[in-house]
């Protein structure tokens, strides 16, 4: 009893800190800190875990230790390799291997309580442990096999170990389609019946386990079916979403092993992922159903038939000479080429000769939520400058130049007429400024695949070339005026 007490305090400590964690997650400035603090969470968790297994005999030391040696080593290598504009696919297979661990929790008790004959009977225990086990494992495997088709798809396909290298010095892929024929959902459907009607049988059956193995096939096969329709910019929605069920997993798997901590964390991952989910449909101005059952996002690039003269750095430095205020406006280009120090030079350069400058983020801009706030922090550009979307629209109308580096659907005109991928997305006004200047490569289209109107307007001056050196040369020149 006393023993239970204690637990449960530790296990108290450790939500209360996942919750001060989130609360600090909300604001630039204190995300380092939320995190820290959600880490010690987990440390607490995992300690007062271990302890209270060791109490109750039944921990095995070496094992524990081998598992938490090999996780934390791949884990540290997966973070310190990874690259940023990789991060949303290193997130999508965290959220699988939550949703499997849970699952494979659930599966292990099932096993375990067959191996000791520790069965109840009938009534409420049977229903509540088996309908438990039946949830995690649904929710766990189609967040597993879903979330490692996200990542697969996000990469552009998975490469196939011991195949020969192509002059890229890349091996043999596999991708995979954007594919959704309207039947499709009749398929899922039915899956998704077959799973709770499997759920219903291990209830009726419960030391049968072929049933088990009927919720892992199908589940997975779920999982990867309701991920191959989805595509274009409706991935990030699903990764969030599959964050989210990785969450409500871990819940279910805390009712079946009676993990109070387990069902709290859980419980806030599912809330969070959801919360967060929500509010990408609305910053893209998609309905979630339209996201999970319209096959989207898949329809290939448009090809790019119009020319236009691209400025130069002197040129821009000029315009950028006397004016009063800009509008920085980053995209997934930034990112690519690792501009934020430059752009922040930039802006330290105007804003010496009295321009007033900001930064416009689009909620998604970059290719993961809060990717542009997260890079200009590490350049040390202030949190003040950084304005939310709406804020900054009303803004641009009175702006001498709005500087767009990396960024293209999220200034795409085309969403205005609610027509195509971009359709009804809100967009930052570029266009409304005085003179816009783009940085990118080449007229190419961006992530949803559509030419972009406002690079051929009069108003606006192209710098061809890749971002960060772009950036440089306009800041050489600014300094040679
Ligand atoms: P995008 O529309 O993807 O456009 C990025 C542009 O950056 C490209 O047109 C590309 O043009 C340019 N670029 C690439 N490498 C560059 C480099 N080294 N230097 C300079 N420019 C470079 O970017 P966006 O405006 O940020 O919009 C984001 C898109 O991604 C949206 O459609 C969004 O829905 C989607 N998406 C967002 C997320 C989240 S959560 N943020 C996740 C997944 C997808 P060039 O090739 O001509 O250089």
């Amino acid at each position: 009893m006393v023993d239970s007490v204690i637990w449960d305090i530790g296990y108290l400590f450790s939500a209360s800190l996942f919750i001060l964690g989130i609360k600090r997650l909300s604001s630039p400035k204190t995300a380092p800190q939320g995190n820290r603090l959600g880490a010690y969470g987990m440390f607490l968790a995992v300690a007062v875990t271990m302890a209270k297994m060791y109490s109750d005999g039944i921990i095995d030391f070496y094992l524990i230790a081998a598992g938490l040696g090999l996780g934390t080593l791949i884990g540290f290598y997966m973070a310190t390799k990874v690259e940023m504009t990789e991060m949303p696919e290193l997130v999508a297979l965290f959220n699988g291997f939550g949703g499997g661990a849970s699952a494979l929790v659930g599966f292990s008790e099932v096993l375990k309580r067959l191996q000791d004959n520790d069965i109840p009977d009938s009534g409420v225990e049977l229903y509540a442990t088996w309908l438990a086990i039946g949830l995690s494992g649904l929710v766990g495997w189609v967040t597993l096999s879903g979330s490692l088709m996200a990542m697969g798809k996000l990469r552009g396909g998975f490469y196939v170990p011991f195949t020969k290298k192509d002059d890229r010095g890349r091996r043999k892929w596999i991708s995979f389609p954007t594919w959704g024929p309207p039947w499709l959902n009749f398929v899922k459907g039915a899956l998704l019946i077959g799973c709770l009607m499997m759920i219903g049988m291990t209830i009726q059956d419960p030391e049968s386990k072929q049933y088990i193995y009927a919720i892992v096939a199908m589940s997975s096969l779920l999982g990867i079916l309701f991920v191959l329709p989805i595509g274009g910019a409706d991935m990030p929605v699903v990764v969030s979403l599959l964050n989210s069920m990785s969450g409500i997993a871990a819940a279910f798997t805390g009712f079946v092993i009676g993990n109070n901590v387990l069902i709290i964390a859980g419980s806030m991952v599912g809330a969070a992922g959801l919360i967060l989910t929500f509010i990408m449909c609305k910053a893209m101005n998609r309905t979630l159903t339209a996201v999970l059952f319209k096959s989207f996002g898949g329809a290939g690039k448009e090809s790019v038939t119009r020319t236009k003269v691209g400025s130069d750095p002197e040129e821009v430095a000029m315009v950028c000479d006397g004016i009063s205020k800009c509008v920085i406006i980053p995209g997934y280009g930034m990112a690519v080429s690792q501009a934020q120090h430059s752009v922040k030079e930039f802006a330290d350069l105007l804003e010496e000769q009295g321009v007033e400058v900001r930064y416009g983020i689009h909620p998604v801009a970059g290719r993961m939520p809060g990717h542009m706030n997260v890079l200009l922090a590490e350049a040390s550009v202030p949190y003040e400058q950084l304005i939310e979307m709406d804020d900054i629209n009303s803004e641009l109308p009175e702006t001498d130049v709005a500087l767009v580096i990396g960024a293209n659907d999220t200034v795409n005109p085309v969403a205005r007429t609610g027509e195509g991928p971009l359709g009804g997305m809100p967009i930052i006004d570029a266009d409304k400024a005085r003179v816009v200047v783009i940085i990118k490569r080449s007229l190419s289209v961006g992530y949803a695949g559509v030419d972009n109107d406002l690079f051929y307007e009069n108003k606006t001056m192209m710098l061809f070339g890749d971002g960060k050196k772009m950036m440089n040369e306009l800041n050489s020149s600014i300094k040679e005026l």
